[in-house]
């Protein structure tokens, strides 16, 4: 399939999990992909594997100038920008009191507040190819996760800055959505439980999808390159879940 071919697609939180996966996706089918991180390392392994079709960015997403550079960079090597992927990221569960106001204010600039300084940068850019943008929320932008306060605050956030986007931007032709997928088999999710918690509270969840099986990144890169490609392009200001009916209850 080359569905994204001739296009630029910017990929935030591209050296890891979802987003090395959206990544190699995007450039299977086709498009120049430019990689943003603020793991530099992981960049350069993820471009190696690429090649030519991907350029690399290190940056913090937090910080609305990093996101205007890496914009900026896009527009300047390719030409074009066709499809933005908010994926870039960070969780921490921990019980209420153990969540400093620096971690509170971290979680909330990562996720929500990245992801609109992403939004803001892109869009003039998105208007002139009337193209679209992805953003990675969360089955925990949908329901509450105990332990997950500052996260599932986000991930609400995320849901809620995808519709109203998809709003003002609609008649412009940018559509914008969500992906809410459930727990994915990546880095964040692979340490050990957090201390003091009810783990069987965390562990709560409805009956999954032939018996839980995990849900891994390719999974979700392929609902991403679905909401980006021109087939849905009726479709505009959803948040789709990829959870195996985790929220369907
Ligand atoms: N893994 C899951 O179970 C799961 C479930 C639902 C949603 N998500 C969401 O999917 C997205 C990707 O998560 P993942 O599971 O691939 O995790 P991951 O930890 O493997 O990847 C996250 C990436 O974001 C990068 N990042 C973190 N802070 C950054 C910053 N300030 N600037 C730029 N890059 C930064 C990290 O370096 C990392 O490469 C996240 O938004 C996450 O909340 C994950």
């Amino acid at each position: 399939m080359s569905r994204f071919q001739g296009r630029t697609v910017i990929v935030t939180g591209a050296a890891s999990g979802i987003g090395h996966a959206v990544a190699v996706r995007f450039a299977r089918e086709g498009a120049r992909v430019v990689l943003g991180d603020i793991n530099a390392a992981g960049l350069t392994n993820v471009k190696a594997e690429l090649g030519d079709v991907a350029l690399a960015h290190a940056f913090d997403v937090s910080n609305p100038a990093d996101c205007a550079a890496i914009v900026r960079l896009a527009v300047e090597s390719t030409g074009r920008v066709d499809v933005l992927c908010n994926v870039a990221g960070v969780l921490r569960l921990a019980p209420v009191a153990a969540i400093t106001p620096e971690e509170w204010n971290r979680i909330l600039r990562i996720n929500l507040s990245g992801t609109f300084f992403m939004c803001q940068a892109a869009l003039p850019k998105l208007v002139e190819t009337k193209g679209c943008i992805v953003n990675l929320a969360s089955s925990a932008g949908l329901v509450g996760v105990p332990y997950g306060a500052p996260y599932v605050a986000s991930k609400h956030g995320v849901v809620g800055l995808t519709r109203a986007l998809a709003l003002e931007f609609a008649a412009a032709g940018v559509r914008v959505n969500a992906i809410c997928p459930t727990k994915v088999q990546t880095p964040m999710v692979m340490g050990p439980p957090p201390e003091g918690v009810d783990y069987a509270l965390l562990t709560r969840s409805a009956p999954w999808l032939n018996g839980g099986e995990p849900c891994e990144p390719p999974d979700i890169a392929d609902a991403v390159a679905f909401l980006a490609c021109d087939e849905a392009r009726r479709i505009t200001g959803i948040a789709l879940p990829v959870d195996g009916g985790q929220t369907a209850n």
